[in-house]
Parts: C-alpha cells; sequence; structure tokens
C-alpha cells in the first residue's frame, strides 16, 4: 500500500464520519461511522477503501511530528525511582506511532523493484498493523483498568512480529540484486534507507525493552541493578570477554581452534581503576561479538597452517573525559584501503550467503556484521571505524559516549531533506577517474596532420 499524501478534501470527508473504535478487543482496530453503527453493505462495500484512506491520515499525520530522543540518562532517572507506569504509557503511546510513521512514510520512497520482493512486503506489512494496534490506545484514557496491562501484552506481541525484520528484509535485497543486478545509485539510496530503517528499528525495540521490563515481569533475575536493560555499572572488559567466549565457540566449531585474547585497560580519569560506563551491555555485547568474530575468521583463515600458531586478537579498553573506547587488534592479514567503505555496504559481503534455517548461528553471512553494530554505536552518539593494514591486520575501534547525559538517542527523521535524497539523482563525479585504458605514456608521440 503506498502512503502518499491525502488530499486535504479526501481527509476531511473521511474524518468528518468516521471514526476508530474504541470498543473492540484490545490488538484489533475497527472501523465506526460516527453516531451510528455499520450497516452489513456499508462494511463490505466501503470499508478497504475507507481503511486505506483513514491509515494514510493516522500515517500522515503521526509522521509530521519529530521523534523525541532521549539520553541514556533520562532512561536512568526515569527508570530508578519509582517509575511511573501511566506515564510511560503516555509518551509510548504517542512516541511509538510517530516513530513508525517516520519509517513508514520513508519506505515507500524506495524503488518499486525492491518495495515489490515478498519479503520487503511481508516486512511492511508487519510494520502497519503494529502501528494500527498501537492506533487502538490513541484515546484510552491509562485510568481504564484493563489499559496498562494490554498495552504491555501488545508491546511484547509487536516487539516478537518484529524478531525478524533484519533478516527477512535482508533477504528482500539479496532478491533484489540477484534479479536486478547492482546498481550504484539504487545501493547509495538503499544504504541510506537500510541504515535509518534499522537504527528506527533499534530505537523502537530499546523503547519497548524499557517499558516491559520495568513494568511487566520479565525482570531479568540476574541483573538485579539493572533499570531496564541499561546497567549503570556496566563493566566493559567483562562484556569484551564475554563476546570473545562465545566467538570463540563459535569460531572452534568452524575450525577446531581459535586465537587468544589479550585485554588491556587504560583508565584516564581514574587510574588503575576497572572501566565501568552506564550503557545497555545487549548493546555492546552485539557490537563486540561481530568484531570478534571478523577478527578471528581473518586470523584463522590467514595463520591455519602456519606452524608458529595463531596470533592473538587483542583489546584495548580506555575511559577518557568524553570516549570510552575499545580497539580489537588482528593480525589476519588486513584489507586494502579500497575495500573499507564497502565493508559497511548492505550489498557486500564475502562470505558465502548463510541459510535461514532457524537456530543456526553462521560465523559471517550477509555481511551485516559491520554495518549493524555501527549503528548500534552511533545510535547513543558512539561510532565505528576501521582501520586496516593490508598485509598486517585490523584495527577495529568502537567509541562510546563517556557520559550518560551526552548519549542521547541519534534517530532518523523523515523530512524534505531525507525526500531529497531518494528523488536527486547523481550529478557527474566532480574528481578525476582513473582512465579506463591507460596509455603507456613512454610511446605516446605528436603525430602531424598529414
Ligand atoms: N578484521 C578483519 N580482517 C579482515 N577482513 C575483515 C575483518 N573484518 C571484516 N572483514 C571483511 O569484511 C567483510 C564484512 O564483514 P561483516 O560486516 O562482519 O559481514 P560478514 O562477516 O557477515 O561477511 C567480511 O566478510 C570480511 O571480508
Ligand atoms: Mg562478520
Amino acid at each position: 500500500m503506498l502512503i502518499d499524501t491525502p488530499s486535504s478534501n479526501c481527509l476531511a470527508a473521511v474524518s468528518h464520519f468516521w471514526v476508530f473504535d474504541q470498543s473492540t478487543r484490545p490488538g484489533q482496530v475497527r472501523l465506526k461511522q460516527k453516531g451510528r453503527g455499520l450497516t452489513e453493505r456499508q462494511t463490505s462495500a466501503s470499508m478497504p477503501e475507507v481503511w486505506r484512506v483513514l491509515f494514510k491520515i493516522k500515517c500522515f499525520y503521526y509522521s509530521r511530528f519529530s521523534p523525541s530522543p532521549l539520553s541514556i540518562k533520562q532512561f536512568l532517572d526515569f527508570g530508578k525511582d519509582n517509575a511511573c507506569e501511566k506515564t510511560s504509557y503516555v509518551f509510548l503511546r504517542k512516541e511509538l506511532p510517530v516513530r513508525l510513521a517516520n519509517t513508514m512514510r520513508e519506505v515507500n520512497l524506495l524503488p518499486d523493484k525492491l518495495l515489490s520482493q515478498p519479503s520487503v512486503r511481508l516486512v511492511q506489512k508487519w510494520y502497519m498493523q503494529s502501528f494500527v494496534e498501537l492506533l487502538d490506545y490513541e484515546n484510552r484514557k491509562p485510568e481504564d483498568p484493563h489499559a496498562l496491562n494490554d498495552f504491555l501484552e501488545l508491546l511484547i506481541e509487536i516487539r516478537n512480529r518484529h524478531n525478524d525484520v533484519v533478516p527477512t528484509m535482508a533477504q528482500g535485497v539479496i532478491e533484489y540484486k540477484e534479479r536486478f543486478g547492482f546498481d550504484p545509485f539504487i545501493s547509495s539510496n538503499i544504504q541510506y534507507f537500510l541504515d535509518r530503517f534499522y537504527t528506527n528499528r533499534i530505537s523502537f525495540r530499546m523503547l519497548i525493552n524499557q517499558h516491559t521490563l520495568l513494568f511487566g515481569n520479565d525482570t531479568n533475575p540476574a541483573h538485579p541493578k539493572h533499570i531496564g536493560s541499561i546497567d549503570p555499572n556496566c563493566s566493559v572488559a567483562e562484556v569484551v570477554s564475554d563476546a570473545y567466549d562465545t566467538a570463540k565457540m563459535l569460531c572452534e566449531k568452524y575450525y577446531l581452534a581459535a586465537p587468544e585474547l589479550k585485554i588491556e585497560e587504560f583508565n584516564m580519569k581514574a587510574p588503575k581503576r576497572p572501566i565501568q560506563v552506564v550503557y545497555v551491555p545487549s548493546h555492546l555485547f552485539h557490537m563486540l561479538f561481530e568484531l570478534f568474530k571478523n577478527s578471528m575468521r581473518a586470523t584463522v583463515e590467514l595463520h591455519e597452517h602456519s606452524d608458529k600458531g595463531l596470533p592473538p586478537v587483542k583489546a584495548k579498553v580506555t575511559l577518557g573525559k568524553e570516549d570510552l573506547s575499545i580497539k580489537i587488534s588482528d593480525r589476519g592479514g588486513g584489507v586494502p584501503l579500497r575495500k573499507i567503505d564497502r565493508l559497511f555496504n548492505y550489498m557486500y559481503s564475502t562470505a558465502p550467503t548463510p541459510s535461514l534455517e532457524p537456530g543456526a548461528v553462521p560465523l559471517a553471512g550477509f555481511g551485516y556484521g559491520l554495518p549493524i553494530s555501527r549503528l548500534y554505536a552511533r545510535y547513543f552518539q558512539g561510532d565505528l571505524k576501521l582501520y586496516s593494514m593490508e598485509g598486517v591486520g585490523t584495527d577495529a575501534v568502537i567509541y562510546l559516549k563517556a557520559l550518560s547525559s551526552e548519549s542521547f538517542e541519534r534517530l532518523p527523521v523523515f523530512n524534505k531533506s531525507a525526500w531529497r535524497h531518494y528523488k536527486t539523482s547523481p550529478e557527474a563525479d566532480d574528481w578525476s577517474n582513473p582512465s579506463k585504458e591507460p596509455r603507456d605514456a613512454s610511446k605516446s608521440k605528436y603525430k602531424a596532420n598529414r
């Protein structure tokens, strides 16, 4: 379904006569004609069209709000003492549709050939369904005896529905690439879109997790001090070790060997004290796990048959005034400079495409390890960079904000400049290109016109 701007006449007409029916069961949305019920004929004849228009109106309405970014400190302060479920409910019932609508408007700017892939359609359907289900709470007061509980259950349902968004979307991109090949303009649009789309998804899950962990029954007894998904005293070296151990198990399963780990810390703020940060440990784990998998694969593939054994992978954790940096260094032979940017491209991976079998964890796959890890780092104003020396090895550095008051969510906003990205075709390159047919300059001689 295309969500373009409905004409104002149409908007006025539809919203004058139709409302979302709040009396239905949670999770269901029905339309009701204002003032009277629907006759049988009206239901079958006019519902789909009206429904489509109303969906457009709502999506258009919510997409005009910009998402409200929160800092880790705000998440923490809100969740610390006597977190108020009603406040969270009132915030989320608007903020979640706003974030969904912003991203859905952008999905519709993708090239038609990509939008028509079955996997992309499926993802679109999930988004529309979740959006519509959230609208059910637009006018339900927090005092309604069932509203809070129903809302919490809905959030869990939505989270589960969106579990497979990344591999399903990846599948859509692969289907597209196989059918239509590689076009640099479309590829750069897909890159721009997916970075924003996946960031939106990370943020959406962050909001849902905070609410369900704080107010639901799924609190993790292993981490009673966590505030939702945030650890106020996250020991970075511990997460580094956990991620290394998990990657090591996978690596040994595939190659029957794995490099050792050496960790070093440098705490500029409080020398000799272990480095801690207020952060979401699952995000940090995700990034480090991906970096370790890559380093291990490169190391083993280069040194598998060497009699000197495998060179270790090194991790260095440093804390300054502004940045907390984690460097993972390997001696896996590195990557040439020309290829570094490509490693963050969703349409590129050197490993064979893994199967989508449930439960199977591949060591490398869609080529999404680096780009998604960089999104996690950037989500709270950090970054992930790769410095490589071909022939030797690679340093991957994760930068995080040292202060939780500076770690604000970095969120995509659907506006004119985003729109322009999809619609403007590339201009001519303003730097010279190496000639396709290199001439041998020594043989090129001036010939006079005869
Ligand atoms: N530390 C590294 N050393 C050498 N090559 C690397 C390293 N990290 C990443 N790469 C290259 O970058 C590619 C993309 O990595 P990634 O995004 O994790 O996707 P995947 O591992 O699924 O291919 C890898 O396939 C590999 O060729
Ligand atoms: Mg990888």
